[in-house]
């Protein structure tokens, strides 16, 4: 949630953080600051706000080439002056910037205070900062690591101290880390996007790890100084696909990637004339797929609504018992892991704190555990038996859009690979996977068609309650509609199974009420037209997404979004994108920061 730069090379530091920073700015958004460290000292400058306000009283030019860099997602501490990162030790001398959450901070806070430690902050990575300054006998590294051995909790942290001012030491658990390699210079940060104007060359730290960087080399360790040596990988994303590219909003942007960030993630994937799907991550473990007896998707927040999409898909496909579980609720409960049973994680940024948990949880109770996951290096991607990316390329804005619909393409896959050798024959395979393959064009044509959504937007973005209802593998698509509205433009919104609105949520529906129903065509129509008249004979305002070339739906509803027509199971790719460009457009009308919306970050790796 929080966003870390470091830089040590033979540049002045300041310009290549405070770009890292407005690059990772979509991570977290409340405070920030910057250290620049030199032999006369380390200089702290932190202000609450976006980066533009840090930047503003960074105007004087500075010449320090080793500093460190923090944007903020307050935790533990409101987002203030004094609670912005870089923290400093009691002499100053060491600055920290740390992501995560120290859960043992009040008692580490509680021995410091014994020990007359003055606090300047409400913060978790204050304490951690004094920790390490009363460890410190003029090696950073070592005090650092003697400091972590009393910390439970997460982090990802660098430091830098005036005694040693070409240092960066690093340590991460549970918080991503990444090195980039650069000619004599080295790029830390917590998100390959801080990194990618510099080199796509990289090394990720997994858990547990550490890395004493100067401009000359890295060296990585265990925590308990056993050396690690670690391969150069290459970043697969480009600069370009970080950048705006004539956009005002990533959001607007990633919505209209979809056509290509779809055919990228089946290309190669997909066989028609066979109907077979290859998916290379998982063919060392097509025997367990095949003899699994459960599957459980566990997720958050989109994902999970891209996950409940594959509850339905493997249930048809596969023909074995499916859950979907909100990563937050399976790890605190007891949950029932037999033999044969596969938990499938899915999250686009594979650093989801309560996914990740639940991934451990599954791991300790012996589940073969695959990955569905964007980021190439993530931790989920790292700790999962198995797995396959999205390859949906970045995502920027906060509200997920094109990785949903990678989500659901993945696990429309994978219950295709794993039906095929069960019960699904060639024949329905091979209809199911070119339905599939036409989908990146039949996205095309409903962007084509973004003004309608634009029109309706405009129409109601007065109303402050909507409704989205769905059936079927349309109502987890009513759950995303309403998700994507709430959470960038602040109008309150409820998804529902459409019959479910029967048994209470109708007493809501007044004159002029907004109720989005997704009624395109398969086995749920009759169904869902029913449900239209109900909210139609209470006065509600029905905005439907419909098959292209159904009039029948003009009779009853308000407005109509066309959606090409496409089998059932694969109707989600493309029904979300109508409400996704509903919600954006709500947004931008009402003035919201539709890429930065209030509260929220990209990212969320606090539980
Ligand atoms: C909503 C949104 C979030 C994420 C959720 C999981 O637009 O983006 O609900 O889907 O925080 O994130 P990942 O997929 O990164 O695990």
């Amino acid at each position: 949630m929080c966003g870390i730069v470091g830089y040590v090379g033979s540049k002045p530091a300041l310009s290549i953080l405070m770009d890292g920073l407005r690059r990772l700015e979509y991570r977290g958004y409340d405070s920030a600051g910057v250290a620049l460290v030199d032999g006369s000292g380390v200089s702290v400058t932190k202000a609450a706000g976006r980066i533009s306000v840090l930047a503003a009283q960074l105007t004087e030019p500075m010449s320090q080439t080793t500093g460190i860099a923090h944007t903020r997602w307050a935790t533990h501490g409101a987002p203030t002056d004094s609670n912005a990162h870089p923290h400093t030790d009691a002499s100053g001398k060491i600055a920290i910037v740390h992501n995560g959450i120290i859960e043992n901070y009040r008692a580490l806070r509680t021995f410091l205070d014994k020990k007359g430690v003055k606090f300047t902050s409400d913060t978790d990575t204050e304490v951690l900062a004094q920790l390490i300054g009363l460890s410190y006998d003029g090696d950073l590294e070592e005090a650092v690591r003697r400091a972590l051995h009393d910390v439970a909790g997460t982090y990802g942290i660098a430091v830098v101290c005036a005694d040693q001012p070409g240092l960066i030491v690093a340590a991460r658990k549970g918080s991503p880390l990444i090195v980039g390699v650069g000619k004599d210079e080295y790029i830390l940060a917590s998100d390959a996007a801080a990194i990618l104007a510099h080199t796509s060359h990289v090394v990720y730290l997994a858990d547990g790890e550490m890395a004493s960087i100067t401009r000359d080399g890295l060296q990585t360790t265990t925590l308990d100084a056993i050396p690690v040596t670690k391969d150069i990988e290459q970043v697969e994303w480009s600069l370009d696909q970080i950048e705006l590219a004539g956009y005002d909003h990533f959001m607007l942007k990633e919505i209209n990637e979809q056509p290509t960030s779809l055919e990228t993630c089946l290309r190669g994937r997909i066989d028609l004339s066979e109907g077979q799907v290859h998916l290379g991550g998982l063919v060392d473990r097509m025997r367990d797929l095949v003899h699994a007896k459960r599957f459980i998707l566990t997720a958050c927040g989109t994902a999970w609504h891209a996950a409940l999409v594959g509850e339905y898909l493997f249930e048809e496909l596969i023909r074995v018992p499916v859950e979907t579980e909100y990563a937050s609720e399976f790890r605190y409960r007891n949950p029932i892991i037999d033999e044969g049973t596969v938990v499938i994680v899915v999250s686009q940024s594979g650093e989801t704190a309560d996914t990740l948990a639940a991934l451990e949880e599954a791991r300790q109770r012996g589940a073969l555990t695959l990955g569905v996951v964007n980021v190439v290096g993530s931790s989920i991607a790292r700790e999962t038996d198995a797995g396959v990316f999205l390859h949906v390329g970045p995502e920027i804005g906060v509200a997920s859009t094109k990785a949903f619909t990678g989500q659901v393409a993945v696990l429309a896959m994978i219950a295709c690979l794993i039906g095929r050798r069960k019960h699904l024959s060639a024949s329905n395979a091979a209809q199911f996977l070119e339905a599939l393959a036409k989908v990146p064009d039949q996205t095309r044509s409903i962007l084509d068609q973004a003004d309608e959504a634009k029109k309706v937007a405009e129409r109601y973005v007065d109303r402050e309650n909507w409704l989205y209802l769905g059936r079927g593998y349309n109502y987890p698509v009513a759950l995303e509609g309403a998700l994507k509205l709430k959470e960038i433009s602040y109008i309150h919104a409820e998804g529902l199974p459409a019959a479910e609105m029967k048994h209470g949520p109708i007493a809501l529906i007044t004159e002029g009420m907004p109720v989005v129903c997704i009624a395109t065509k398969g086995t749920q129509y009759d169904r869902i037209m029913n449900n239209i008249e109900e909210v139609r004979t209470r006065g509600g305002s029905v905005i439907a997404v419909a098959t292209e070339g159904d009039h029948a739906i003009e009779e009853l509803a308000d407005v109509v979004l066309r959606v090409p027509d496409t089998l059932e199971p694969l109707q989600p790719l493309l029904t979300a994108i109508p409400l996704q460009l509903i919600a954006f457009h709500a947004a931008v009308l009402r003035g919201c920061n539709v890429d930065k919306p209030r509260n929220l970050a990209k990212s969320v790796t606090v539980e």
